[in-house]
C-alpha cells in the first residue's frame, strides 16, 4: 500500500521479473534472478500470473482470445485452449462478453479478462496491481 507515485507498480513490475532493479536484487526462490538467461527468465515469467494496473488487454483480440493466447504460449493446443479460456471467463463472470474485444468492456470488465488471463497457466505466484482499487 502506499499513495499514487510511490512505487507500487514499479515493486510489483520487480518481483514479477518484468524489471530489472539499477541497485540491489531480486531473488525468487533463493535465486538472483539477474543471472537469469533470457530462456530462464521467460520459464520464471510463464509461472508468474500478473495482473497489470491498466490491464494490458491485446486491443485486436477478443476477451476469450485474450486468455487462449496466454494458453498457446504454454504450447496449449487449439481445442483444449478454447475450453479452458471459456471455463476461465466463465469463473470471473465474463461467460457473455467472452466475444467483446476490450474496448467493448466495461473497466471492470476488462479486469476480470485480466485475471482470467493472469490465472490461465496455473501460475505459483499472482501479481495483481491494484486490483480492487478502481472499478
Ligand atoms: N518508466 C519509468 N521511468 C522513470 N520513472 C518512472 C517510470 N515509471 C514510473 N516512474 C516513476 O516512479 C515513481 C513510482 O511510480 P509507480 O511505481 O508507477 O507508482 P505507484 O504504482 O505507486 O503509483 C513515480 O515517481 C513515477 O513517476
Ligand atoms: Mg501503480
Amino acid at each position: 500500500m502506499g499513495p499514487s507515485g510511490s512505487g507500487k507498480s514499479t515493486f510489483l513490475h520487480l518481483i514479477g521479473a518484468l524489471d530489472k532493479p539499477t541497485e540491489g536484487k531480486v531473488l525468487i526462490e533463493n535465486v538472483d534472478i539477474s543471472t537469469l538467461d533470457n530462456g530462464q527468465l521467460a520459464d520464471l515469467r510463464r509461472r508468474i500470473g500478473f495482473v497489470f494496473q491498466f490491464f494490458n488487454l491485446i486491443p485486436r483480440l477478443t476477451a476469450r482470445e485474450n486468455v487462449e493466447l496466454s494458453l498457446a504460449i504454454n504450447g496449449l493446443g487449439r481445442n483444449e485452449r478454447q475450453k479452458k479460456a471459456e471455463r476461465l471467463l466463465e469463473i470471473v463472470g465474463l461467460k457473455d462478453g467472452m466475444n467483446h474485444k476490450p474496448t467493448e468492456l466495461s473497466g471492470g470488465e476488462q479486469q476480470r479478462v485480466a485475471i482470467a488471463r493472469a490465472l490461465a497457466n496455473n501460475p505459483k505466484f499472482l501479481l495483481m496491481d491494484e486490483p480492487a482499487g478502481k472499478f
